[in-house]
């Protein structure tokens, strides 16, 4: 899709809006779908950058657990990338609807979820890519319920001796150093994937509760109610290696993966 012809577009929805008439539609293309991110050129300079760092990444990336680039084109009034189309939305209107129903996934739905997560996770991380903000409305789910990785408009591309303060990301999914504006780096994109883990396990959000409690209250990794949802009490370990305030008691995503207990609830080989 190199040569794109933007003349054959036509808008089927409107997906999403963000600010300053930045959007995302769903298109058909010669007889396929197809999502268009598109920003205007006069929006503010940190949206319109945004934008095209998420070009610059994900017209680098190439993995099933990533959502596909296709291409881009520039149109007389806005800039605009061609993402493949995942046709069953996002994982954040996904565990809306599942909580409103109190529809608990079963331990295999909750540990494909994640692996697929993961799997993206740690192909970014091995690139030198950070997510920054891993959220489950940043999470996309294709026609055959797999998951796909989106919305790399804050990534960063870590060097070497690269440390980064700059605060970015959402706040309920947001790491502490993060929140605090400290030094953080790959494992700060492992916090998330612990919360979005609980969430798939609880279907809420595990700090909901404690929002507005004091602020001197003493840390303590989220617990999961397996015997509720007929989980194995190993679940927990995935809590317990994520969701660490301290940075030297939360696992970097790749030994998680080599995990024995972790890789036997995905249900992966173990040796
Ligand atoms: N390729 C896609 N396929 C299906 N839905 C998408 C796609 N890209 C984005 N969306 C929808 O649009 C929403 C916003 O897109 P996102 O890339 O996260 O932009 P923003 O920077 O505005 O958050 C997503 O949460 C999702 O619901
Ligand atoms: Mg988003």
């Amino acid at each position: 899709m190199d040569e794109f012809n933007y003349s054959a577009l036509h808008l089927h929805t409107i997906l999403a809006e963000g600010c300053f008439g930045s959007s995302v539609g769903l298109y058909q293309y010669y007889g396929q779908y197809v999502v268009i991110k598109s920003i205007p050129y006069d929006s503010p300079d940190y949206a319109y950058t945004a934008v095209l760092k998420e070009h610059m990444i994900l017209s680098r990336m190439n993995h099933p657990r990533i959502i596909q680039y296709l291409g881009y084109f520039q149109a007389a009034s806005s800039w605009n990338i061609v993402l493949e189309f995942a046709e069953r939305g996002n994982l954040a209107t996904f565990l809306e609807r599942r909580s409103a129903e109190r529809a608990f996934l079963n331990q295999h739905t909750v540990m494909a979820k994640i692996g697929d997560i993961a799997d993206g996770l740690i192909y970014l991380h091995q690139r030198n890519v950070i997510h920054r903000d891993l959220k489950p409305a940043n999470v996309l789910i294709c026609v055959d319920n797999r998951l796909k990785l989106a919305d790399f408009g804050i990534s960063k591309i870590m060097h070497d001796d690269d440390f980064n303060r700059t605060i970015v990301g959402t706040p309920l999914y947001m790491a502490p150093e993060v929140a605090s504006g400290k030094d953080y780096d790959y494992k700060s994109d492992v916090w998330a994937l612990g919360i979005i883990f609980y969430e798939l396990c609880m279907l809420e959000h595990p700090f909901v509760k404690s929002v507005g409690a004091g602020r001197k209250q003493k840390f303590r990794v989220p617990q999961i109610d397996w015997k509720r949802c007929g989980y194995s009490p190993t679940v927990q370990m995935l809590c317990d290696m994520t969701i660490q305030k301290d940075l030297t008691k939360r696992w970097k995503l790749e030994d998680i993966l080599k995990e024995y207990h972790v890789l036997q609830l995905m249900n992966r080989p173990t040796s």
